[in-house]
């Protein structure tokens, strides 16, 4: 009887139906989660993602629903690579970011086939959910299941505060703020009104707005998403141990790194031949995929190419457009198979924007960055990277040829830098992989039907209390209360001490 039980236990947590959803239209948000979803329709669960980028397989339990069409909502029709490198105005930025925001995920919910999951009568033991988009939380009221939240970054604190796990302002500030280590005054300002814009920002812009979508969606007048996040069971973050600065986490906030790592593949042809048979070296290229060639500006395109002809490197260049006069030692790829490339033994450097994928890469396969920060966690990134003595950070605005090629060599010929890489890598140190523990922990909730005792009390403490600014208030009103008292008794007894000598 036991055993048959226990038996029962297993398969219905061997076989669960799954819903995972990542709508973000960015690569580095998608790339992270798809192993993820692959490896829980290959243990068996009935797996539905809804995502910007589905994998080119063919399981019978995994039903993918393909949301790209949304990569040219964002890039064609609002241009957005343009307004995120142009638009220096942080609330205009954020504006706009939140208008096309709630633009895709309007189009993203009339999809036919997120309709037809709308209207049928599914059900999911589980949904797991990117946390950028909150308008998708609204199906946990649907499907009445417990919800994970995920991110491909480390989590802000608005989003730790889900699950009761609240940061300080200041030593845990928001990932944008580029500051290192011992804040001054005017910086810690800086911080705790970053965080309060944040948290503004969050419930009285996004949110409200998201809501009503997801009510139009669901048909539903009753969501309420800020109760709904509430509820979160868990949130996987992604994090480079021994990079990222040291956070205090509840037990709820599950740090994974190093999910989107593909096994070696073996280079194309030409490609695979052009780093081979660079005796002096290679330097990759790549600012990623949000920033897009046409914001390198002409000047700035031949300062580079200028400085990459006096170099005794082969250059692989990332780029989406066609390059004129091209020297010998550079190739232009509009695609770049980046791991693979960071793993051949040729390769000397990584010029990089700074996300945090494309640095976790660089120090796993311990190659040196030399980060050109556009916007975002950017900043932050490349600062680290330039304390950690992995690499150096560039300006493009203020950038000169000399200035270029002087740090290009350094990185290249100091060896510091690759012995601080070769002891960041070594952290890296973990006797599960990631993908392991993540899909430890998804069983571990379906196994409890939500997991609600890691829950933590504070998810219900207004930040008032936690502060303990009604305490602070009280005892500080107590003192001058009691001072008050005693200099009144005091006046009155010098006054009476005064009559009697009189
Ligand atoms: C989203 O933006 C596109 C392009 O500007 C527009 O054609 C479409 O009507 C918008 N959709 C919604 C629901 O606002
Ligand atoms: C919170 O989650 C549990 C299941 O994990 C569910 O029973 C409950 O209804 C949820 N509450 C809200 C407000 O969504
Ligand atoms: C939604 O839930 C939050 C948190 O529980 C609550 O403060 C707010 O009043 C609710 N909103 C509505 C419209 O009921
Ligand atoms: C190499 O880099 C380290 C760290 O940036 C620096 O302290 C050192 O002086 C550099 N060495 C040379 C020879 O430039």
């Amino acid at each position: 009887m036991y055993s048959l039980t226990v038996a029962f236990l297993f398969a219905s947590v061997s076989s669960s139906r799954i819903l995972v959803i990542i709508p973000t239209p960015f690569y580095s948000h998608q790339s992270v989660f798809q192993p993820l979803w692959l490896e829980l329709a290959q243990k068996g669960h009935q797996v539905t993602a809804v995502t910007a980028n589905p994998l080119k397989t063919h399981l019978p339990n995994l039903k993918q629903i393909d949301l790209s069409f949304t990569y040219k909502l964002v890039y064609e029709d609002h241009k957005m690579q343009h307004v995120i490198n142009t638009e220096s105005n942080l609330l205009t930025l954020m504006r706009h970011v939140f208008v096309v925001m709630n633009n895709i995920t309007t189009e993203q919910l009339n999809h036919p086939q997120v309709q037809e999951l709308i209207k049928s009568d599914q059900e999911f033991d589980l949904m797991i959910v990117e946390v950028h988009i909150p308008a998708w939380f609204g199906f946990a009221r649907k499907f009445k299941c417990p919800v994970i939240g995920v991110t491909s970054m480390d989590a802000t604190n608005h989003v730790k505060r889900m699950v009761g796990n609240l940061n300080h302002p200041v030593y845990t500030h928001h990932v944008n703020l580029p500051f290192g280590d011992g804040l001054n005054f005017w910086q810690r300002v800086v911080c705790v009104l970053f965080e309060l814009l944040d948290e503004f920002q969050t419930s009285y812009l996004l949110y409200p707005i998201q809501e009503k979508i997801i009510k139009n969606a669901l048909n539903d007048p009753e969501i309420n998403l800020s109760e709904i996040v509430k509820n979160l069971t868990l949130v996987f973050t992604n994090i480079i141990p021994g990079f990222n600065k040291v956070t205090t986490n509840l037990p709820s906030v599950v740090q994974l790194n190093g999910l989107q790592i593909k096994p070696p593949q073996v280079l194309p042809l030409e490609l695979g031949q052009f780093l081979d048979g660079a005796a002096q070296g290679v330097i990759y290229f790549s600012l990623g995929s949000n920033v897009k060639s046409y914001l390198i500006s002409e000047d700035l395109q031949q300062l580079l190419l200028q400085v990459f002809r006096d170099l005794p490197f082969r250059i692989v260049w990332k780029f989406e457009d066609e390059v004129a006069n091209l020297p010998q030692n550079v190739k232009v790829v509009t695609w770049a198979p980046q791991q693979d490339i960071l793993r051949h033994k040729n390769t000397k450097l990584f010029v990089t924007q700074g996300g945090i994928q494309s640095i976790e890469e660089a120090i796993r396969f311990k190659v040196p960055l030399l980060g050109f920060p556009f916007f975002g966690d950017q900043f932050y990134n490349v600062m680290r990277v330039k304390k950690l003595g992995i690499g150096t950070w560039l300006d493009f605005k203020t950038l000169d040829k000399e200035g270029l090629k002087t740090s290009i060599l350094e990185c290249i010929n100091n060896q510091t830098y690759l012995a601080n890489l070769e002891e960041i890598a070594d952290l890296l140190d973990d006797p599960l992989t990631s993908l392991n523990r993540a899909v430890w922990w998804i069983e571990f909730v379906l196994r409890h039907r939500g997991a609600q005792h890691l829950r933590s009390p504070l998810a219900d403490v207004p930040f008032y209390q936690y502060y303990l600014f009604d305490v602070v208030f009280f005892l500080v009103f107590i003192v001058f209360l009691t001072s008050f008292v005693l200099l009144k008794l005091m006046r009155r007894k010098v006054g009476y001490k005064k009559l009697k000598v009189q």
